[in-house]
């Protein structure tokens, strides 16, 4: 049964370009569940502890400025091997690499206005879920389950 969970983020730049429709768009057409969804201001702690593992970086503060600058949309997507076919349909963190046909070719020009982030592994999938979900997420099991899953 396919149970797998991603945190996928819409940045603030995907959400002052209207990008959200499109994208949360692609997710459900592609047959994926949305599981959690808010619009929020990410505060400083937040912004640092989602991104901890990259604080030595040159660019990590930067980055934290950037989810800090408006609101995110902040999603769980359920589904078979969502972490991986998340990534897939993000496409690679430098826009410049990112095939036509993903959402950042499509969609983005700069690694630091790249709009959108998904969860890098299942382990990472859950620590962030917790994160940005400690409230849990909604239950629930869409009737067209069968018509996508065999
Ligand atoms: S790296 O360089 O291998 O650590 O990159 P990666 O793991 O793919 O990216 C981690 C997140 O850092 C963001 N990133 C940047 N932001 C701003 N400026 C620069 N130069 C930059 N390089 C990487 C990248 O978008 C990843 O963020 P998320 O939100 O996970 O996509």
């Amino acid at each position: 049964m396919a149970t797998e969970q991603s945190y996928i983020m819409i940045k603030p730049d995907g959400v002052q370009r209207g990008l959200v429709g499109e994208i949360i768009k692609r997710f459900e057409q592609r047959g994926y569940t949305l599981k959690g969804l808010k619009l929020i201001n990410v505060d400083r702690a937040l912004a640092e502890k989602h991104y901890e593992d990259l604080s030595a970086r040159p660019f990590f503060g930067a980055l934290v400025e950037y989810i800090c600058s408006g609101p995110v949309c902040a999603m769980v997507w359920e589904g078979k091997n969502i972490v991986a076919a998340g990534r897939t349909m993000i496409g690679a963190t430098n826009p410049q690499a990112s095939a036509p046909g993903t959402i950042r070719g499509d969609y983005s020009i700069e690694v630091g206005r790249n709009i959108i982030h998904g969860s890098d592994s299942v382990e990472s999938a859950t620590r962030e879920i917790g994160l940005w979900f400690p409230e849990g997420i909604t239950s629930w099991t869409p009737v067209a389950k069968p018509w996508i899953y065999e």
